[in-house]
């Protein structure tokens, strides 16, 4: 529904199954895979997609990522930026075992979890600088 009605593209559909995390989104808060969310159960919640989440332009966090070098192919990278930003704000000041733990449900088969790590390390640092 997200990618067919909406044209949200940036939402990835790969496994479907709810084992990559490639679908990531955050719904009344809480970071769900949308393949396993059914629109109807979605009705009346509030949606953020990685459009929402970068409509003023580029965030830190997807800036963090890029200098990182943690985009290869790209195509996790819009579920791996839902996911660290629903850690962000709900742990700011995670370990990087947290971190790694968090992210663990999603994956990549470009295997840049260490720069995704060190991204979302850079990303909180600087918010804890801004805060
Ligand atoms: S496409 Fe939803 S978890 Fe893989
Ligand atoms: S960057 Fe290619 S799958 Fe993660």
């Amino acid at each position: 529904m997200l990618r067919d009605d909406l044209g949200l593209f940036g939402t990835k559909r790969c496994c479907a199954e709810g084992e990559c995390g490639s679908c990531s989104v955050l719904l009344d808060g809480e970071l769900v895979n949308s393949c396993l969310v059914l629109g109807a159960e979605a009705d009346g919640g509030s949606l953020n997609t990685i459009e929402g989440l970068s409509m003023d332009g580029v965030t830190d966090l997807q800036a963090a990522f890029l200098t990182a070098g943690a985009v290869q192919c790209g195509v996790c990278i819009p579920g791996q930026v839902m996911a660290a930003e629903q850690l962000l704000r709900t742990n700011p000041d995670a370990s990087r075992e947290e971190i790694r733990d968090v992210m663990s449900g999603n994956l990549c088969r470009c295997a840049s979890y260490q720069r995704i790590v060190e991204a979302i390390q850079v990303a909180a640092a600087g918010r804890r600088t801004d805060a």
